[in-house]
């Protein structure tokens, strides 16, 4: 079997993990080995590093330094764990990859798309993703969805104006690129978001 490699992009609390298992159910019916992985973090030196990124007792990181330590995870990342079981025909699930640094770095820091872009060429080599679900959802409904968690992390702690950016950031790049990304509103009922889903991935792996 060949390997595929899909991601999973879209403001906090959009709802990826649910439909990241739901997917990963049906590639396993249907004879897939399947590897759950996410960003940053996915290898014992990444998670160090998103536990530097998440904190929210650094309120001081530059956008320079954000924009490096999610490149140096994701380096590790694609070298020690997404590219050898892509390799070994494996179908790998990312929460979160390169598009969330294009947006977050990129876009809503201001740090500009070609940077990002320059920055983590090393980083993810071969391996973009062969087709990428973005769950749509506006900064607002995000944040309330978020309202219940006990802490938020440093990232979840910005301004509604930093979610909003990454709101229209994701859409800006959805258009750019709708071969591989697919737009999905995420206030849809999980049942029917999934379905959206396996059919691209299923067409894909005809
Ligand atoms: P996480 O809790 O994993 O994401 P989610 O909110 O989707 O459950 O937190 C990861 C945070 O890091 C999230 O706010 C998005 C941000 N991020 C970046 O800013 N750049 C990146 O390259 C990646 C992978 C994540």
């Amino acid at each position: 079997m060949k390997g595929i490699f899909i991601t999973m992009e879209g403001p906090d609390g959009a709802g990826k993990t649910t439909q990241m298992e739901l997917l990963s159910a049906s590639l396993q019916e249907r004879g897939y080995e399947v590897l759950l992985t996410r960003e940053p973090g996915g290898t014992k030196i990444s998670e160090s590093i998103r536990g530097i990124l998440l904190d929210p007792a650094y309120k001081e990181m530059k956008p320079e330094t954000e924009l490096l330590l999610y490149a140096a995870a994701r380096a590790q990342l694609v070298q020690q764990v997404i590219g050898p079981a892509v390799e070994a025909g494996k179908a790998v699930i990312s929460d979160r990859f390169v598009d969330s640094s294009v947006v977050y770095q990129g876009i809503a820091r201001g740090l500009g798309i070609e940077t990002v872009y320059a920055v983590n060429r090393p980083a993810i080599g071969k391996y973009m993703p062969d087709a990428t679900f973005l769950l749509d959802l506006s900064a607002k409904e995000g944040i309330a969805r978020k309202k219940n968690q006990a802490e938020l992390d440093r990232m979840e702690q910005e301004s509604l104006d930093f979610h909003e950016k990454v709101a229209a950031g994701y859409r800006t790049l959805a258009e750019r690129d709708p071969e591989r990304i697919l737009t999905i509103d995420a206030t849809l009922p999980k049942e029917v978001i999934c379905d959206m889903i396996k059919g691209k991935v299923f067409s894909l792996l005809r």
